[in-house]
């Protein structure tokens, strides 16, 4: 009988540190324009996976989250590797969920990036991208981490160079946000006028130059005003010395940005946990560098994404 090789990996969650809607696109999706940064609050996966001819997928969750898109993921790569076998996972949250912070999408990705290693099977950024796109929008996103800019679905994908360690606090008041209705929301509220000014203002951010024009998230002015409470969390983050605050995805959790720690401590005493979590954001060296190590008994030196030592 073929004995399981396991790993636990930390899927991380990400925060939008500026995102523009554009507007409406034939398939459906919207257009976006968005700063992608990685994070350090994480779920924790542990995945086994054990050679066999048929496909079995197993998934111990700590909420019995309903359909998850681990298993998805799981799915969708047997089939792109062209096997069966037994995936059994354990997934341990500690990601809000709804909340904007990518938990669901980074948990697949994790899955789409250790199962092969596992199998012993290579399959490409591209194919991986490919897998991604079908479970989500964000999913692609986590496949690269770090900083990056996301265009189109938000799914094109351009990585930015590693910038200076900051570190800040997210609170997740706990208000579940349906990302399809903020989207339909804010859809009617989208002008072709306004396009050529996000569009300008964004790239100012993307440069750095963020006294001209503040960072933003489109989101915010539909979900602020069905949930009042969220906007008193940004005035309160930027009240405890923030340099930045800001709701990320469509919501619900809101993310300060803080130039010195003890302010953080501050802020972090007045809301208390489970709310508010302190957070460093993750660069792209970093991200890799965690995968590398928790992968590393399973692969082949330091390349991206991992490949098996497994690998005919
Ligand atoms: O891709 P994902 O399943 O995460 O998206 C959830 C929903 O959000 C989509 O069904 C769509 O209604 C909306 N969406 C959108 N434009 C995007 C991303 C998501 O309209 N760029």
């Amino acid at each position: 009988m073929n004995s399981p090789r396991s790993v636990r990996v930390r899927a991380l969650a990400k925060i939008n540190l500026d995102l523009r809607v554009l507007g409406k696109r034939p398939d459906g999706y919207h257009e976006l324009r968005t700063i992608f940064q990685t994070v350090s609050l994480a779920d924790s996966l542990e995945i086994a996976f054990t050679p066999g001819r048929k496909a079995v997928i197993e998934l111990a969750d700590s909420l019995a989250i309903p359909d998850n898109l681990v298993v998805r993921a799981a799915r969708l790569a047997l089939q792109a590797m062209h096997i069966g076998g037994r995936v059994e996972m354990r997934l341990v949250k500690r990601i809000p969920m709804g909340a904007g912070l990518g938990g669901g999408s980074s948990d697949a990705a994790a899955v789409l990036l250790a199962l092969p290693v596992l199998a012993g099977r290579r399959l490409d950024l591209p194919a991986l991208s490919e897998l991604a796109q079908q479970l989500g929008s964000d999913v692609t996103f986590f496949l690269l981490g770090g900083t990056a800019v996301g265009i189109g679905r938000g799914t094109e994908l351009f990585p930015l160079p590693d910038g200076a360690a900051r570190s800040g606090v997210v609170v997740a008041p706990g208000v579940h946000v349906d990302t399809a209705q903020a989207y339909r929301d804010l859809s009617p509220r989208l002008t072709s006028e306004s396009q050529e000014n996000k569009i300008f203002s964004f790239q100012a951010q993307v440069w750095g130059r963020s006294v001209a024009s503040p960072p933003r998230n489109d989101f915010e002015e539909v979900v602020f005003q069905q949930h009042g409470g969220l906007a008193a969390i940004k005035r309160r983050l930027l009240r405890a010395g923030a340099s930045v605050a800001l709701m990320t995805g469509s919501g619900s959790a809101v993310f300060g940005l803080f130039p010195d720690r003890n302010r953080i401590s501050a802020a972090l005493q007045s809301w208390g946990a489970p709310t508010a979590f302190r957070v460093s954001l993750v660069s792209r060296t970093r991200y890799r560098r965690m995968w590398w190590r928790a992968l590393q008994e399973h692969t082949t030196g330091r390349t991206w994404p991992p490949q098996s030592r497994y690998a005919r």
